[in-house]
């Protein structure tokens, strides 16, 4: 017989004021970098920060072409230099901030593709990656996990294993 499957994604709705100093840190690296997007195009600056071990950050921003599809997005940016450059690198925490070139900070989600790309990342290191994004009304929202942004996604544990 049919029936609903619930799906358990809790997402914490928090302050700045109660981040903790490593989460604000990074909340506040991904706001900044939102002064390095290049985004001629949008005019929407994204910024990412991503959290490492050692309590250093890596930023990303967006990076727009003359030929649209050519430019990616700050999350992939981010998570795309971060493996180019350091690969061993363990990620404890994101966050991610956008606004229009000339204006505040708002609300918004990642988009599809950076989603898949989060949920590839955060399962390469075999470890939970806690998010952080603008939420209504000045509210920060705390993911527990990348994937959370992407129920029912695709990963290497769909593929086939590699025939011996
Ligand atoms: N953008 C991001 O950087 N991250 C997202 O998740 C959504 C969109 C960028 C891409 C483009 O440069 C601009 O925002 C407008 O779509």
């Amino acid at each position: 017989m049919a029936h609903p499957l619930h799906l358990n994604i809790t997402v914490e709705v928090t302050t700045e004021a109660e981040l903790s100093s490593a989460e604000a840190a990074t909340w506040q690296a991904a706001r900044a970098a939102t002064n390095h997007a290049y985004a001629p195009y949008s005019h929407f600056h994204v910024g990412a920060a991503l959290l490492l071990d050692d309590g250093t950050i890596f930023r990303g921003t967006n990076q727009e072409n003359a030929a649209f599809p050519s430019g990616l997005c700050a999350e992939r940016t981010a998570l795309f230099g971060l493996a180019a450059s350091q690969p061993e690198r363990h990620i404890i925490g994101m966050a991610v901030a956008a606004r229009p070139a000339e204006g505040d900070f708002v609300a918004v989600s990642s988009c599809g593709a950076c989603r898949q790309v989060m949920a590839e990342y955060e399962y390469r290191q075999k470890q939970a990656i806690p998010l952080l994004l603008q939420g209504p009304n000045g509210s920060i929202y705390r993911f527990q996990s990348l994937s959370d942004l992407l129920p029912f996604g695709f990963s290497a544990d769909d593929l086939p294993a590699p025939k011996a």
